[in-house]
């Protein structure tokens, strides 16, 4: 077992830097394409089997340090009552979005062995056969109530944030019921044997740093904490983070990801010693050169040192027309910078 990504996990020297990508089992890779064409991509993530194949991929073609879990952050949503569409080009559609405190009434706390249990017969699975390890995941409450109240990928978070502020009680319900789902959904992936997990804001980067921090923070937090004592690393990943990044580290989590728009040297040095740093090049640097490549990668490195540990990563999901070779070389030259 390559237990690199484990150790700099929990703040311990390594060789290397270990190296994996977000969203690193996808539509670039021909291998999952090939997958792709005989299935729908729900259908995928609800087929151990084949979950777990594509899970594999990116570590035998890539040779990353971990892998993720095939599945996607709204498969528990769905489970919690809402009815949930993938769409070719315009993504995911939930087509009875929460508006009203009776909608968020009618939602239940998911059980997930009894939910999802693709989800974790797919970890299972995986545990049997990967030679690194496996990171399970879900998105952060924040992120998951965008869906359910938006009904899909949104732009500014309107109606978000009409409900934030002008109908308090309402949101708060829903966070802790997604904050609760959160918890059973997560606590029952490391029980199937999930190495680490990793929570995915990618959207909380949307707030004012105020509103972030009433209104996502205090969540994260309370599925950190009552992960803590499975002993299983914890990543925090929040996308557009440089506003929040000061509140953001104070949520307990072990390894703190960020994306590019901060620069690594200062998303490190507001880390510090305590936590690991995750990230943080542009997934559009993966469309230039070999050397433009390495001249960034090497650059992130060499700034990441101000924290106590270094997951290399991009800085949000890999685009779907990334050239797989540059993918390659990308983990080569993290690999070979020592
Ligand atoms: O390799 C991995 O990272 C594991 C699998 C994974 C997927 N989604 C598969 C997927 C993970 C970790 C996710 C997380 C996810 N899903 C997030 C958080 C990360 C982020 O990018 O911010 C979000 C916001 C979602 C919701 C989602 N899923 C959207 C908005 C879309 C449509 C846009 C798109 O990228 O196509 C998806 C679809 C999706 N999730 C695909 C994959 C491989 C593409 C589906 C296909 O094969 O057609």
């Amino acid at each position: 077992m390559n237990n690199t990504f484990l150790n700099a996990c929990m703040g311990k020297e390594t060789d290397y830097t270990p190296v994996w990508i977000m969203r690193q089992a996808g539509r670039y890779l021909p291998e999952y394409r090939k997958i792709r064409e005989k299935v729908d991509f729900l259908t995928l993530c609800k087929t151990p089997e084949l979950a777990a194949e594509v899970t594999t991929q990116p570590v035998d073609i890539l040779g990353v340090d971990a892998a993720i879990l095939f599945s996607d952050i709204l498969i528990p949503i769905e489970k919690m009552g809402l009815k949930l569409k993938f769409y070719e080009k315009k993504g995911p559609k939930f087509s009875n979005p929460i508006r009203t405190q009776k909608d968020a009434d009618k939602l239940k706390v998911i059980n997930p062995d009894e939910d999802v249990p693709y989800v974790l017969d797919t970890i299972r699975i995986l545990r049997k056969g990967l030679k690194v390890p496996l990171i399970g995941f879900s998105g952060a409450p924040f992120t998951a109530a965008t869906y359910m109240i938006e009904g899909g990928s949104s732009k500014n978070f309107l109606k978000t944030k009409r409900i934030i502020y002008n109908d308090p009680q309402l949101f708060t319900s829903l966070m802790d019921k997604i904050t609760e789902t959160t918890i059973a959904y997560l606590s029952a992936q490391i029980k199937a044997g999930a190495q680490a997990v990793q929570l995915f804001d990618s959207w909380a980067g949307a707030l004012a740093p105020s509103d972030y921090e009433v209104a996502a923070f205090p969540y994260a937090k309370k599925v950190i904490e009552a992960l803590k004592p499975l002993g299983v690393a914890v990543i925090y990943f929040v996308n557009d983070c440089a506003g929040v990044l000061d509140i953001a580290v104070g949520a307990g989590a072990d390894v703190m990801g960020v994306d590019w728009r901060i620069d690594m040297a200062e998303a490190a040095k507001k880390i510090g010693k305590k936590l690991t740093v995750q990230g943080n090049l542009d997934p559009c640097v993966l469309f230039s050169t070999k050397n433009h490549i390495k001249e960034m990668a090497v650059d992130i490195i060499k700034k990441a040192k101000g924290a106590r540990a270094h997951i290399f990563n991009l800085g949000h999901g890999i685009l779907p027309e990334t050239p797989p070779e540059n993918v390659k070389t990308l983990v080569k030259i993290v690999h070979d910078a020592g």
